[in-house]
């Protein structure tokens, strides 16, 4: 069953995502301390007609790490490359790319994590000292030069910064971990996007998608979309609270954001595990996820929401988990 509020990129996010993009910081919401930091640090790269710092952005998936660097591009009026860990194969194509690239451009390489350890160490010497060395010739006759590049930016995105070398994370001038959004933000956003989409919503429409988004503007955005035809067809084309609500139930997605997964976990610890502590792997083990995949973009989430506490014996179910499940009286097996 497909996740309403999978906040990986889906096929239907990249038609709008394009659209609502922010461009620029002012357009940017929320995310105040990344954004005060960058405005100096692009302000000051500027004023000196220098490149900016290497920067990373590491979070859960939808929080607008691509969309940051995009901003970053834009705000200092230079090309931005795109790629990604897994695109990169070999060291001769990374070498390729950051040779191609002019003064000033940034290199946007998502999914940092994934980049193999050959590429990454071509990386050391081009993000240090802006050179690479190149082999040429074969066997007694091999010897290697060393190519200077253009100074340029590399900007690094993740969601698995615990992944991340120790040689590679401290090349990073910047490094910034995005939050989740607060609802009042979330309402921004949609109220933002809504506007270019031409999407009639009232405060209380709004209202009530930020507050099932999962505080992740990926959602928001796509919620609002989904929620539009659902009001277009049922409705009189106006998002409500009531529209929203009704939709957003329909879609399994509940009063905080969370959907059948995050209710699994939750309904997992509470009636496998007595509600903890109980260690990562068996719980992953337990609900067939990734370990991984569960530290790092479901339970964010739920411990940000005090539904989940990382113990140094597992984790463990609240109060409030309890409570949430209840009130909702819809447990899965
Ligand atoms: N601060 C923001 N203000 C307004 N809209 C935003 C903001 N951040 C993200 N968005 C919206 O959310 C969408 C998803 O953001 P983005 O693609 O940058 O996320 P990401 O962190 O790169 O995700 P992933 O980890 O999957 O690569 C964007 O297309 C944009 O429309
Ligand atoms: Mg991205």
């Amino acid at each position: 069953m497909a996740r309403t509020i999978e906040t990986n990129i889906t096929e239907e996010d990249v038609k709008i995502e394009g659209t609502l993009r922010p461009r620029y910081l002012k357009d940017y919401i929320g995310q105040e301390k990344i954004k005060e930091n960058l405005k100096i640090y692009i302000e000051a790269a500027k004023q000196r007609g220098d490149s900016l710092d290497h920067a990373l952005f590491y979070g859960p998936p939808g929080l607008g790490k691509t969309t940051l660097a995009g901003i970053i591009a834009n705000e200092m009026g230079v090309h931005m490359k795109v790629t990604s860990g897994p695109a990169i194969e070999k060291p001769g194509e990374i070498a390729a790319i950051l040779n191609n690239l002019q003064e000033g451009d940034i290199l946007f390489v998502d999914e940092i994590h994934r980049l193999n350890r050959q590429v990454e160490e071509v990386l050391y010497p081009a993000m240090e000292d802006f050179a690479i060395d190149i082999m040429i010739g074969k066997g007694s006759s091999a010897r290697s030069i060393r190519l200077d590049l253009p100074k340029f930016t590399l900007i690094g995105a993740t969601t698995r910064a615990g992944m991340l070398t120790a040689p590679l994370r401290d090349r990073f001038g910047m490094i910034h971990r995005l939050e989740f959004y607060t609802v009042a933000e979330l309402k921004t956003i949609i109220k933002q996007s809504a506007g270019i989409l031409k999407v009639s919503i009232d405060e209380g429409g709004a209202l009530e998608l930020a507050r099932r988004s999962r505080g992740t503007p990926r959602l928001a955005n796509r919620i609002l979309k989904r929620v539009r035809d659902f009001a277009q067809v049922k409705y009189d084309g106006i998002i409500t609270e009531e529209v929203a609500r009704v939709a957003l139930d329909l879609m399994d997605v509940d009063k905080m954001g969370l959907d059948h997964i995050d209710r699994n976990i939750l309904s997992t610890l509470i009636f496998k595990f007595s509600g903890g502590p109980v260690g990562l792997d068996t719980l992953a083990a337990a609900i067939g996820e990734d370990a991984g995949t569960i530290e790092d973009v479901y339970e964010p989430y739920l411990i940000q929401n005090g539904l989940l506490n990382r113990t140094p014996r597992g984790r463990m179910v609240t109060d409030l988990a309890y409570k949430h499940m209840g009130l909702e009286n819809k447990i899965p097996e």
